[in-house]
């Protein structure tokens, strides 16, 4: 079956297309829709911002660097180039950009563009806030973002919201030399992985696209989880949340704003819009990196992995499954297939931490996620996880029994951050200093401390 995808309002049938290509250099070299522009390649700037809608769902903009042409299968696509006719007049969008003179070389302008025109069709209402994560995954060298704000002020949340057709999807591609796999059941997903031991297995593509947009390798087999009906459930009931492997941040958030929202938090600051309505949980936790935002804050929740293979499905703790680095519990014909998360009891005080040299769209140098429960006074359980500090996300039991039997107060918390200094031998690397990870890690506590038992005192410096 041919990738068919809509671009630009025209049916388009693909047949010959390597399923390596991104979508970046599809439209640029086959397409010839310069318009979309390629500065990193690594999904940071937001040069090759377009948007995606399927027919059931809403318009997201995603960076087309880090995706490849086969992920398509079934969207309506929109490029800069497609948001007015030739002949009409300028996108809203557009002449705001126009009006608030809000580009000067331009290089970044229509990535800016399609960020905005996905913020008008959210229906979100605007706020600094709103509009602050609506481009935190575009970058302009020149400009400077006030006329851009201005911008995207100007717009409001009034757009028409379009319907896309509904097409087809297929469950197969190949163009004669790779294959492109995209099951629909859990079922058919453990049988490719087992068939075909070598394939990639593709989620959002955040991480593994870049062996296409960077590396520019071919990938010769790959399976999509996007389209498993059973990986892209969310499920709730009285003690826990199971989030299939291929739920993306955006769909996530809401959930996690619920159950924990410091996670949330933490997990709006995962990359960008861009990055967070492609990027998985299961993504996250499979790529394994010792700077990883969730796994720390999935371990301290004391979350559960539940893999399935070809003898079935089992249960992994969240603790147990980062074995070295970049490795997993996974066997080889195993995948990820959900990620159930207890839901926090009221007494339990949770908190998850970043610090990344940049608020937005940074990869950390520490993460924490700490959970304690606290009787009369007491801390009765403490599970404190931390990525950043060593080849896998892990637990600190030596800060954990620190803090277990003691008063929970602000001598506890110096105390077993001082312990939580020592506990890891972090690396030194361009992101931080063996030094700055160890005390920053052992700081954490202290905030931890102080963020929930002093309701008034700022943990937090934010750009107004
Ligand atoms: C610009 C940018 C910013 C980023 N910022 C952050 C950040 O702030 N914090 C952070 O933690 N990460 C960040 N990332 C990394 C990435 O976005 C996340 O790790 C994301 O969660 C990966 O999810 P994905 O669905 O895109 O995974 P993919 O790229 O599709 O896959 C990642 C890995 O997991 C494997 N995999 C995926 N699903 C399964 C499954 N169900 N079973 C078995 N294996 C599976 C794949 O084979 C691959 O090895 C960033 C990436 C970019 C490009
Ligand atoms: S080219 Fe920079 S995000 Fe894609
Ligand atoms: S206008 Fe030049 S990079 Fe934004």
């Amino acid at each position: 079956m041919p990738v068919r995808f809509q671009l630009n309002g025209v049916l388009i049938e693909e047949n010959d297309v390597s399923p390596s290509m991104t979508v970046l250099d599809y439209l640029r070299e086959n397409r010839l829709l310069k318009g979309t522009k390629e500065g990193c390649a690594e999904g940071d700037c937001g040069a090759c911002s377009i948007t995606i809608q399927s027919a059931l769902g809403r318009v997201k903009t995603v960076n087309s660097c880090l995706m490849l042409v086969p992920q398509l299968d079934g969207m309506s696509v929109l490029t800069v180039e497609g948001l007015s006719a030739p002949d009409a007049p300028p996108h809203p969008v557009q002449q705001a950009i126009v009006d608030n003179h809000a580009a000067q070389c331009g290089f970044c302008t229509p990535g800016f563009v399609m960020a905005l025109y996905a913020f008008t069709q959210t229906g979100e209402t605007v706020t600094p806030d709103s509009i602050h994560e609506a481009i935190a995954g575009n970058l302009c060298r020149c400009t400077g973002y006030r006329p851009i704000v201005d911008a995207a002020v100007s717009l409001g949340s009034k757009a028409e919201k379009v319907i896309p057709p509904a097409i087809e999807q297929s469950e197969y591609y190949t163009d004669g030399n790779e294959d492109f796999f995209a099951p629909r059941s859990l079922g058919d997903l453990v049988a490719l992985k087992s068939q075909h031991p070598e394939a990639f297995v593709l989620a959002g593509g955040t991480d593994l696209a870049m062996r296409a947009s960077k590396d520019r390798q071919p990938f010769g087999q790959v399976i999509s989880t996007a389209n498993v009906t059973e990986l892209n459930q969310i499920e709730r009931d009285e003690v826990s949340v199971t989030f299939g492997a291929a739920v993306n941040y955006t769909r996530a958030l809401p959930v996690l704003e619920d159950i924990a929202p410091s996670f949330a938090q933490l997990v709006r600051r995962l990359g960008s819009r861009q990055i967070r309505n492609l990027g998985t949980i299961g993504g996250n936790i499979c790529n394994a990196s010792p700077i990883g935002d969730t796994p720390p804050c999935l371990i301290a929740l004391d979350a559960t992995m539940i893999v399935h293979g070809t003898g079935g499905r089992r249960e992994i703790p969240a603790d147990a499954f980062f074995t070295d680095y970049r490795k997993t519990a996974l066997e080889p014909d195993e995948i990820l297939e959900a990620i159930r998360v207890p839901l926090p009891s009221p007494e339990l005080v949770f908190r998850a931490y970043k610090v990344s040299k940049r608020f937005d769209q940074d990869i950390s140098a520490v993460v924490g996620g700490f959970a304690v429960k606290i009787e009369n006074g007491i801390v009765i359980s403490a599970r404190v996880s931390l990525g950043g500090m060593a080849a896998r996300p892990a637990r600190a039991p030596t800060c954990e029994a620190a803090l277990i039997g003691q008063p929970w107060t602000l001598d506890t918390a110096i105390a077993a951050g001082t312990v939580l200094a020592e506990e890891f031998t972090p690396l030194t690397d361009f992101r931080a200093s063996q030094g700055y990870r160890a005390r920053v890690a052992g700081n954490l506590l202290q905030r931890f401390y102080l963020d929930t038992t002093q309701q008034d005192m700022p943990v937090e410096v934010m750009a107004l």
